[in-house]
């Protein structure tokens, strides 16, 4: 039986809104550390004003919330995503721990049910949201088991409504080695779902430290970037695991009046402009 959640209470009331209207910000990847280099937890500041001035019907952060799986660093993310005027919701990544998210957030920001996996339902109108949860302490490629399959089907054969499935590791290969190799464990499982629900519009994801589209069980896959972390990464070498201090950055996903969806990238590395075209 899928685990539906209750309204979330905090934020205004996204369900209330029209079809045609929903607007989502998707960050990713935070990385955030207690006591030493403050910059992601600046770039996640300015992140969260830069969102909150474009008035975002909600707000998913997917996963890698913390750098050390510690809970002062989840509970320094806690204290920045509470500036949110949004509602905004959460799904673990590799580098964190469930126990942690759940004792640093608010339980309307992970509001699973069962405890073997944070998985869960966001109820829209117009729209659900399905956080699935990938993370397995022995898989930091992502790991989806029977359990975990077999939630997301009964989640997803309730409702015919258009659907965004929300998780850290992306389900396919993406040409980088850090996040191809070893893949992510029970991809398959996870494919023989997908491609029985032809309402899934979007897959959203991070891990990878690099904005990354594929289409994969003919649906599109949307890696976030990172808050601040930009792999560093070349199609024609492998170099050993490296990154950049990136600029903040996160994707806009956004429900036109057609109902179609269109997916895009915020970087705010104050460019010069804006100029006309003319
Ligand atoms: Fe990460």
């Amino acid at each position: 039986m899928a685990k539906t959640c209750r309204r979330p209470s905090h934020g205004p009331a996204w369900k209330a809104r029209v079809a045609g209207s929903m607007k989502i910000a998707h960050i990713s990847d935070l990385h955030l550390t207690v006591g030493g280099e403050a910059r992601m937890a600046q770039n996640l500041e300015m992140l969260v004003a830069h969102i909150n001035a474009l008035s975002p019907d909600m707000v998913l952060v997917s996963g890698d919330i913390t750098h050390n799986a510690l809970l002062t660093e989840a509970e320094r993310a806690a204290e920045i995503l509470a500036k949110l005027t949004a509602p905004y919701y959460l799904t673990p990544g590799n580098h964190d721990r469930r126990e942690g998210l759940q004792a640093a957030f608010p339980a309307a920001a992970l509001p699973a049910e069962q405890q073997a996996h944070l998985s869960y339902v966001i109820e829209g109108e117009t729209l659900r949201i399905l956080a699935l949860d990938s993370t397995d302490p022995d898989a930091p490629n992502g790991r989806i088991c029977q359990a975990r399959a077999a939630w997301l089907e009964a989640a997803l054969g309730q409702s015919a409504k258009p659907a965004l499935i929300f998780m850290h590791h992306p389900p396919m290969k993406c040409g980088v080695e850090e996040t191809d190799c070893p893949p992510m464990q029970g991809a398959d499982l996870l494919a023989k779902v997908v491609a029985r629900h032809l309402q899934i519009e979007r897959i959203l994801c991070g891990h990878v430290h690099l904005p990354v589209q594929a289409l994969w069980q003919g649906r599109l896959v949307c890696a976030a970037p990172s808050v601040g972390m930009r792999l560093s990464w070349s199609p024609n070498a492998r170099a050993s695991s490296q990154y950049f201090s990136s600029p903040p950055a996160y994707l806009w996903h956004m429900q036109n009046s057609d109902g179609g969806f269109v997916s895009h990238e915020f970087t705010l590395d104050d460019p010069a402009g804006p100029f006309d075209f003319t």
